[in-house]
């Protein structure tokens, strides 16, 4: 008796272990190479992609590139060795990719890009990519600017990381805005690489370069965390932000609000940190059943203006 209530507590185990298995072999696995963390929205992002891949019981597996491409290019590298069920790729730069993808395309690995866009020839190097219209947010963030002035105004210009697609479309974006008012110049622009500590040191130069910062009407931002940057750099220099110079900028995470809301800073452009959301609906549909995503899903870009600050603020402050 004693031994068949052995062998069925062994039976019992060896077919938990194995369903265990399987269950093992059914989760998908998901290899994510992140740009890095250079900026309040991209920490919100993989947050958001954390919380988006357990919802769906995906393995999201998150290598930190430090916003390096050979990293990137290692990482993807690694996930096919692997032999992950799909890849996500936020590219840094825009350019160099067609090798490294090719590599994952003849392994049957799709690969989904996630926030910013590539330059190949080759779509079919991809399956889908999750962006907002980059351009559109730099033309908006220009057609706010044109109005709040009356299409007069010496602008100076924080772009995001060189080489990355949302850098090159929100200078091309704003930039069309300018061509159409010429009342409104960029009078000095610089890279701040996306990041807080360089968008205030790049500040600091444009404003001892402009008189103090008395020529300056406005700062545009390429994303929130430099217009932070910048945001201080004003205060510093013994000016209002918000007011002497107006802040334009890109992101809509929490700290822009706050400072809208104490009348630092003029208006943000949304990007929404889910882009994993959409881009795990699409790649599990193409892994169930073959379903191919469009080329292009596009995220939404909304402008907010200070009268919302206080409840976006309260409303998104524990979500990032
Ligand atoms: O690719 C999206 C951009 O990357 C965000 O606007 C910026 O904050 C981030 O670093």
């Amino acid at each position: 008796m004693k031994a068949r209530h052995l062998l069925t507590t062994i039976g019992m185990a060896a077919l938990m272990l194995s369903s265990g298995a399987a269950y093992a072999q059914s989760k998908m696995t998901i290899g994510f190479s992140q740009v890095g963390s250079e900026s309040g929205w991209r920490a919100a992002e993989t947050k958001v992609s954390k919380i988006e891949a357990d919802k769906r019981g995906v393995d999201l597996k998150i290598s930190d590139a430090q916003q390096k491409q050979e990293n990137q290019i290692r990482a993807v590298r690694s996930f096919i060795a692997q032999g992950v069920d799909g890849i996500f790729i936020a590219p840094v730069v825009s350019t160099g990719w067609d090798a490294v993808l090719k590599e994952a395309k003849d392994a049957k690995i799709p690969v989904v890009l996630l926030d910013r866009s590539i330059d190949t020839k080759d779509e079919s190097l991809y399956l889908t990519a999750v962006t907002s219209d980059t351009v559109y947010e730099g033309k908006v963030a220009g057609e706010w600017l044109a109005k709040e002035t009356g299409g007069k105004c010496n602008v100076v210009e924080l772009q995001g990381t060189v080489g990355s697609s949302p850098a090159i479309n929100r200078k091309k974006g704003f930039d069309q805005v300018m061509a159409a008012n010429p009342g409104m110049k960029i009078i000095r622009t610089q890279s701040g690489d996306f990041t807080r500590t360089k968008g205030k040191e790049v500040m600091e130069s444009f404003i001892k370069a402009e008189g103090g910062g008395k020529n300056i009407c406005a700062v545009y931002a390429h994303n929130d965390d430099m217009a932070i940057g910048a945001i201080q750099a004003i205060k510093e220099a013994g000016l209002k932000p918000g007011k002497d110079i107006k802040v334009v900028s890109i992101d809509a995470v929490p700290d822009i609000f706050k400072a809208m809301a104490d009348g630092e800073a003029n208006v943000t452009v949304e990007l929404t940190p889910n882009m994993a959301g959409p881009a795990l609906d699409a790649l599990m549909a193409f892994k169930k059943d073959g379903t191919v995503p469009k080329k292009w899903i596009q995220t939404e870009s909304k402008v907010y203006t200070p009268e919302t600050a206080k409840a976006e603020y309260d409303r998104r402050k524990d979500l990032y």
